[in-house]
């Protein structure tokens, strides 16, 4: 098997990773524009290099493509692979125009080739952990999947650009509105609200809350805010960035249903199931403390399963696991909540 991966400058990098780590691949091409980080991760990874996508697909002619450029440049090079009826792993998200991200989809389908947009939340194990507490009753019903993160990424100017990344949904809350499927289902409505942004560089909202409401009443909330604060004046000193708690950073996702709530904390790698109790003295009680250090794929950055299994379903001729065709339904609420975000939280169906 022969795989590219375009883009290897960040992400694209672990990308790198996970496919020379793959036992069935036979070269591992990396493509990017830019001439210094092609002769930098090209050494640093032993692969070949190439700059352009037309000539890496006429020249070499790879079984599989992973996409992992900046996301306004996605639809272009997916679009090539599509044509030439390679199969593409695209990182998230599938593209930055949702009638866009529906032709590819659509193309795909046509041709037919395999087609996936790299959630990789759905190969974790920490997800894998909650399934399992839900399919074995431990949560009772569920009944609301929330996130709160409060911590941004370092970047640099021009990164959160929105003719580059489409969007807070787009960019970074697409993985909590397509895990949150993953838990509840189709959501029928969606809310978005921004306050005024705090870091100067961001083009896109970055102090976001939403809602999103599904049948029964059940919830999916979100509280995103970026606390960088050494970036309010635009400038990053890597020395100075630290990421947990210990920066007042936060990040905890909740699972609760009516026997329990599991709370996932990836810093702590751990998820505890606690239960309030109503007749003893009004507390919560922790019923089970799992530790994630000896779960397989606990790491959300993890690419490793997602990337075989892709490449797997290629040799063998299958489908991917997970189509973009079902990341296209996450990416429709992403841009429901973007409009939300624009319409100051009017509720989108
Ligand atoms: N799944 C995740 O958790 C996760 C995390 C981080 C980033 N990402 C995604 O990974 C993608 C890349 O993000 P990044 O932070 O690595 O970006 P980056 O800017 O660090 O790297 C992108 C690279 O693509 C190259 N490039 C741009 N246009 C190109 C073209 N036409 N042909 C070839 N190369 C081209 C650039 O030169 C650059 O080296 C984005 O879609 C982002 O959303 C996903």
């Amino acid at each position: 098997m022969r795989i590219a991966v375009v883009g290897i400058r960040g992400h694209g990098r672990s990308h790198l990773a996970a496919v020379k780590d793959w036992p069935k691949a036979t070269s591992v091409v990396g493509c990017d524009l830019d001439a210094g980080v092609r002769a930098q991760v090209g050494a640093e990874f032993g692969v070949e290099t190439c700059a352009d996508v037309d000539a890496l697909i006429r020249d070499r002619r790879p079984d599989a493509i992973i996409v992992a450029t900046p996301p306004s440049v996605h639809a272009t090079i997916v679009r090539v692979a599509i044509a030439a009826g390679i199969p593409v792993l695209v990182e998230k998200p599938i593209c930055t125009d949702l009638a866009e991200a529906e032709e590819l989809v659509e193309l795909a389908r046509a041709r037919p080739v395999g087609f996936q947009c790299a959630f990789q939340l759905r190969y974790s194990g920490y997800v894998a952990v909650i399934d399992d507490l839900i399919a074995r009753g431990e949560l009772g019903t569920v009944t609301h999947a929330g996130l709160v993160q409060l911590s941004g990424p370092a970047t640099e100017p021009g990164y959160m650009a929105r003719s580059r990344v489409g969007g807070i949904f787009y960019e970074k809350l697409c993985h909590q509105v397509d895990l949150f499927r993953h838990f509840l289902g189709e959501p029928q409505r969606i809310m978005a609200v921004a306050a005024p942004n705090s870091l100067t560089q961001y083009e896109i909202a970055d102090n976001v809350h939403a809602v999103l409401a599904f049948p029964g009443g059940r919830l999916g909330t979100i509280r995103f805010e970026t606390r960088r604060s050494f970036q309010v004046d635009g400038t990053v000193s890597p020395e100075r960035i630290i990421e947990g708690p210990e920066a007042g950073h936060f990040y905890e996702l909740v699972v609760t249903g009516d026997r329990g709530t599991a709370v996932y904390d990836p810093w702590q790698k751990r998820i505890d199931i606690v239960r309030f109790n109503h007749r003893r003295d009004h507390r919560s009680e922790l019923v089970r403390r799992i530790d994630l250090n000896h779960v397989a794929g606990a790491d959300p950055y993890d690419l490793r399963a997602q990337d075989h299994d892709f490449l797997d379903r290629v040799t063998s001729g299958r489908s991917p696991r997970f189509p973009a065709a079902d990341a296209l339904a996450s990416m429709q609420w992403v841009d429901r909540a973007e409009r939300s975000l624009r319409e100051h939280g009017a509720w989108i169906s």
